[in-house]
Parts: C-alpha cells; sequence; structure tokens
C-alpha cells in the first residue's frame, strides 16, 4: 500500500530541491510514486495555479481558488493514486492554506478548517516533511533566483506569520509531521531527508 507524503514550508525553504531526490528513492526501491504540485496537479489545477500566483485578488477568493484546485486534486490524481496502490508525494498541500492564507492573509482559522473537513474529509497525509528556517535565509535563496511571484513578492512580516501558520498547524496535528532543520548546507538537508525516507520504509 502506498503513503501519502506532503512536503511543506516558506517559499525558498528547499521542497522542490529535495522532493526529487526523495521520489527517486521510493522509487529506487521499488515504489509506484505519484509526484504532483499545489497549487496544480489537475489541468484545471495549473490553470488555478497561474490565476493564484500572479493575478490579486480577495483573501478570501485566495483561498476559495486554492480549495477548489485541491478538491479536484484529490478527486483526480490523489484518492485514485492511493487506492491503486501507488504513493503520492506532493510540493505543498492544505497545510499551506494554513500558512498562507490563515498566518499569511490573516484569515479565519476556522473557516479554512471547515473548508478542509468540506474538501479533505478524512483524506490527511501520511507524513509532512516541513522545512523550517528564518524567514532571511529563505528570502536571500529567493532573491538568488529571481523572478519572484505573487506571494514571493510579499513584503515585512508576512513570511514570518506563514511559519508561524505552519507553526500552530504543526502543534495541532504533532504525529503527522517531521520537522527539517533547513538551514543548513544541501548535503546535511539531503541526508536527513534519505533518513526520514528510510524510515517510513521501515514503517
Ligand atoms: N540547504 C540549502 N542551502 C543553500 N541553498 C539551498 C538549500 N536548499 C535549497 N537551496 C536553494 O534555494 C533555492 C530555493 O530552493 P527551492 O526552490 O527548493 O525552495 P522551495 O521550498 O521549493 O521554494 P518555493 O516554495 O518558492 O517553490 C534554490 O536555488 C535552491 O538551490
Ligand atoms: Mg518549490
Amino acid at each position: 500500500m502506498g503513503k501519502f507524503i506532503t512536503f511543506e514550508g516558506v517559499d525558498g525553504a528547499g521542497k522542490s530541491t529535495h522532493l526529487s531526490n526523495f521520489v527517486a528513492g521510493l522509487r529506487a526501491r521499488g515504489a509506484e510514486v505519484v509526484l504532483t504540485r499545489e497549487p496544480g496537479g489537475t489541468a484545471l489545477g495549473e490553470s488555478l495555479r497561474e490565476i493564484l500566483l500572479h493575478q490579486a485578488m480577495d483573501s478570501h477568493t485566495e483561498a476559495l481558488l486554492m480549495f477548489a484546485a485541491r478538491q479536484e486534486h484529490i478527486a483526480q490524481v490523489i484518492r485514485p493514486a492511493l487506492a491503486a496502490g501507488k504513493w503520492v508525494v506532493s510540493d505543498r498541500f492544505a497545510d499551506a492554506s494554513f500558512a498562507y492564507q490563515g498566518g499569511g492573509r490573516g484569515l479565519d482559522w476556522g473557516k479554512l478548517q471547515q473548508l478542509e473537513h468540506w474538501v479533505l474529509g478524512d483524506l490527511q497525509p501520511d507524513l509532512t516533511v516541513f522545512f523550517d528556517l528564518p524567514i532571511e535565509v529563505a528570502r536571500e535563496r529567493l532573491n538568488r533566483d529571481g523572478n519572484l511571484d505573487k506571494f514571493e513578492q510579499e513584503q515585512g512580516d508576512f513570511f514570518e506569520r506563514v511559519r508561524a501558520g505552519y507553526h500552530r498547524r504543526m502543534a495541532e496535528q504533532p504525529q503527522r509531521y517531521v520537522c527539517i532543520d533547513a538551514n543548513r548546507p544541501l548535503d546535511a538537508v539531503a541526508e536527513q531527508c534519505q533518513a526520514v525516507l528510510a524510515q517510513l520504509l521501515k514503517d
């Protein structure tokens, strides 16, 4: 039986960098893996991603579109893959809505929980790998890459609030997370990701 794994963290934390090795490690051990991302993961979801990452909108609209894309993602990709015994690894999932729309934009946590209940039902990741690091370090990495999207262009303490949103979420469901100290050299973080993978395959 496959598992549902998500990678989370603020922009620039290193999620995408480590995702491909993680998935390669799983595949090397014979797992069938669907690698996907949010917002996105379906044709409609990718169209919504373009809108979400580039157009200004009311923060409630933003949350609703995120969950609309997620509904499609769950129905078309995640549930069918898990039902077929595959692994699903997603670059972001519902925690990001709590962190960005809840923490970052200050949207009511209870409203997000209602959306979560509606859209996710009983589906939660088996494991969430959370990449944690000081916001200044994440910013520096992003600025090096250039070409920032709507969220990455946020200023002030937006990302501190996003990080706090992730921490609040982790405190609510601690059993689901592995917290990675992402403020270390690439190979040290990669090594910890491989250790997480080894543990996961032992369970
Ligand atoms: N441990 C690290 N040390 C130094 N640089 C790193 C480290 N991890 C990632 N980077 C670099 O930081 C940049 C951002 O990493 P990455 O794209 O993986 O972040 P991300 O979490 O996927 O961000 P986003 O949410 O914006 O997609 C990349 O240029 C990557 O090479
Ligand atoms: Mg990324």
